[in-house]
């Protein structure tokens, strides 16, 4: 039996105001191409990341393609077996890449998600997570850009779920086993 712990790790305030950050300075420093967001869990902070950016002719070009990646099941603790679907459609020839998850745990996810838009011949490619769990990193694999380190903590909320439930809330919690 799984509960939401009494108090948010984040609160949707804190939220927000770290993902402008995010956009402010990845617009400063990143003229990227194209945002290619891994579903399902980053779909709240793409959404949010993606106004943050700086407005103007460049923005206006941009273009957003989604692919969907899962190694999770009905589980707390990942199956290890990745399944990625949507990337092989995809036209990412000497584009800019600015790949969009939720959360870096083990690694294995982000760094296969970047093997694969690399050998589709992307230019370049630098991911922005909002959840960085370093403690539980097994392969050697860092963000380009991260909203907030966390402890080894199961969490879910804006976006983030436990067996597809809890996304719609806009705070992040912890999720306990009691
Ligand atoms: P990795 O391949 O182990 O880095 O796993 C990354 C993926 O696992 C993320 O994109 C999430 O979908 C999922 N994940 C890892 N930790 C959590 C968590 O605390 N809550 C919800 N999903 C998580
Ligand atoms: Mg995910």
């Amino acid at each position: 039996m799984y509960t939401l712990s009494p108090m948010p790790l984040k609160t949707a305030e804190a939220i927000g105001a770290r993902v402008q950050e995010l956009g402010q300075a990845i617009s400063v420093e990143y003229d990227f191409d194209m945002v290619i967001s891994v579903l399902t869990g980053s779909f709240v902070f793409t959404a949010d990341l993606c106004r943050a950016f700086a407005q103007g002719e460049k923005n206006t070009q941009r273009e957003i393609r989604f692919i969907k990646a899962s190694s999770y099941g009905n589980s707390t603790v990942s199956s290890g077996e990745l399944k990625v679907s949507g990337m092989e459609s995809l036209d990412l020839k000497e584009k800019k890449i600015l790949l969009v998850d939720d959360i870096l745990d083990t690694g294995r996810t982000l760094l296969a998600l970047v093997g694969m838009i690399k050998s589709q011949g992307a230019a370049e490619v630098r991911s922005c997570v909002l959840l960085d769990k370093p403690s539980r990193r097994q392969v050697h694999m860092e963000a380009d850009y991260c909203g907030f380190e966390i402890d080894d903590l199961f969490v879910v909320g804006y976006g983030l779920d436990y067996s597809d439930k809890y996304r719609l809330l806009p705070d992040i919690w912890t999720l306990k086993n009691s």
